[in-house]
C-alpha cells in the first residue's frame, strides 16, 4: 500500500518524480560515518528512525543473482561469455516478506525495453516509458570507467540483446528501489553517474565473493554434455560453500515433458540457468557487509526437478565463449 502510494503520488507530479522513494528527503546530512550501521529487515531498520542513506530501509532482503547462458546470441558482434564463470544478473532488493516492487524512480528511466510495463506490473500501475536515449556504455570512458567498461562486458553479459540493455534494465528496475541509492544520499550535487557507477560497482563486489562455476567445479559438478546432475547435489554444493542454500534457477524443459520424465508428477526445469544469494545486509549494500539467508527466505530453495539426474548443467556453445 505504502508502496502504491509513492508511486501514484510520483505519477501525478512530474516535479515529484525525482523525489524517488521517500518525498520530503533533502540531500543533506546523510554522512554515514556519524551512524552505526544497521542490519537491514531488523526492527531498528525503520525509515522514521534511522537514516534510509545509511541503513536499507526499503529493498532489505538482498539478492545477488547470476546467470549460467550457453551462448550470447550476439556473437558476430564479439558479445561472448567468461571461461569457467557464471555472469552477473543484477542486485536485488526485495521487501523483508520476500515481496518486491519495481522502476521505483522514473527520473533514472534507462531500460529500452521495461519488463514489466508497469510499475506494477499490472495495467492499473504506473506505465514504464520505455527509454530512448543512447546506449548507456557511452557513459563509462567519458566518466574514466573504462575499466569497468570492460570487466561488465566480460562478465555482465545479455543474451540477445547488447549488454548495456541488460545494465541499464537491471540500474532503472532495481537500484531505484534500494533506499540507500536514493538520489538525495549524493548531495546537493548529485550527477546521474554518482548512484548509477556505484550499483554496478557494489554489485560487482558481491558477485567477485560468489564463484559459483568454481564452488560447483569442486564438488565434481562441471558443464557437461553427456551427464546430468541431481539438483540435491548442487543444492548442496553451493550451501557448503556459501553457508547457507541459494535459488537454484533451472528453465529448459519441464522433467515431466521430457523423455526422461514420462508419465511423473515432477514438473521442475531441466536446465541449469540461474543462481540467487539471498541476505540482509548491515548498513549500506555499498558497504558489503552481508548476512547470508537461505533460499527459504524467498519462499522455495529450486525451481529445478527434483528427480534424480534431471538437470543438466550444458556446456557453453563452441564458440560463445572469450578465448
Ligand atoms: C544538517 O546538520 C546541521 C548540523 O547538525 C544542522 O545545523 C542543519 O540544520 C542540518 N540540515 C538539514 C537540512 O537537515
Ligand atoms: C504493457 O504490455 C501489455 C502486453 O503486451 C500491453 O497490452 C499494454 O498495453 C502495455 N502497457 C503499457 C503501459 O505499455
Ligand atoms: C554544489 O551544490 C550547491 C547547492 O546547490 C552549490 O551551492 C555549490 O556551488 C555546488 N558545488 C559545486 C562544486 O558544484
Ligand atoms: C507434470 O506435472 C504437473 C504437476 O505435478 C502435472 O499437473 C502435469 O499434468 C504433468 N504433465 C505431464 C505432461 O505429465
Ligand atoms: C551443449 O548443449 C547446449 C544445449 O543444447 C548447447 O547450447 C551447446 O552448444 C552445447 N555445447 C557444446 C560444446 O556442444
Ligand atoms: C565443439 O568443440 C569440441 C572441441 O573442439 C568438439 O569436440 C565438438 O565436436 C564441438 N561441438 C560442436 C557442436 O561443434
Amino acid at each position: 500500500m505504502f508502496r502504491n502510494t509513492v508511486l501514484l503520488s510520483l505519477a501525478a507530479s512530474a516535479k515529484l518524480a525525482a523525489a524517488g522513494l521517500y518525498p520530503g528527503i533533502t540531500p543533506h546530512n546523510h554522512t554515514c560515518a556519524l551512524v552505526d550501521p544497521i542490519l537491514s529487515c531488523s526492527a531498528a531498520a525503520d525509515p522514521s528512525k534511522v537514516d534510509s542513506c545509511c541503513t536499507e530501509t526499503f529493498g532489505g532482503l538482498v539478492l545477488i543473482t547470476q546467470f549460467w547462458d550457453t551462448y550470447t546470441g550476439l556473437e558476430k558482434d564479439g558479445q561472448l561469455l567468461p571461461q569457467k564463470a557464471w555472469t552477473i544478473h543484477g542486485g536485488w532488493p526485495d521487501f523483508c516478506s520476500s515481496k518486491y516492487t519495481q522502476y521505483c524512480d522514473l527520473s533514472r528511466q534507462y531500460d529500452p525495453k521495461p519488463s514489466p510495463n508497469t510499475t506494477t506490473g499490472t495495467p492499473d500501475g504506473t506505465p514504464v516509458p520505455p527509454y530512448k536515449g543512447e546506449s548507456i556504455d557511452k557513459w563509462f570512458v567519458p566518466n574514466g570507467k573504462a575499466d569497468l567498461l570492460a570487466y561488465m562486458n566480460r562478465h555482465w553479459v545479455s543474451q540477445l540483446d547488447p549488454n548495456w540493455v541488460l545494465w541499464a534494465h537491471e540500474y532503472s528496475k532495481h537500484a531505484t528501489c534500494f533506499s540507500t541509492f536514493q538520489t538525495e544520499c549524493y548531495g546537493p550535487n548529485y550527477s546521474k553517474f554518482d548512484d548509477l557507477f556505484e550499483f554496478f560497482e557494489t554489485v560487482i563486489r558481491y558477485h567477485r565473493t560468489l564463484p559459483t562455476y568454481d564452488w560447483l567445479s569442486a564438488a565434481g559438478i562441471k558443464p557437461s554434455n553427456k551427464t546430468s546432475y541431481s539438483v540435491a547435489k548442487i543444492q548442496k554444493a553451493l550451501s557448503d560453500s556459501y553457508g547457507q542454500p541459494p535459488f537454484v534457477g533451472c528453465g529448459g524443459p519441464k522433467y515431466n515433458e521430457t523423455e526422461a520424465g514420462k508419465g511423473s508428477l515432477d514438473n521442475g526445469g531441466t536446465v541449469l540457468n540461474e543462481m540467487w544469494y539471498y541476505s540482509n545486509v548491515l548498513g549500506r549494500l555499498q558497504d558489503q557487509k552481508a548476512l547470508r539467508l537461505p533460499a527459504s527466505v524467498g519462499g522455495r530453495l529450486t525451481s529445478c526437478a527434483q528427480a534424480e539426474n534431471a538437470v543438466w548443467y550444458y556446456e557453453r556453445t563452441n564458440g560463445s565463449e572469450f578465448r
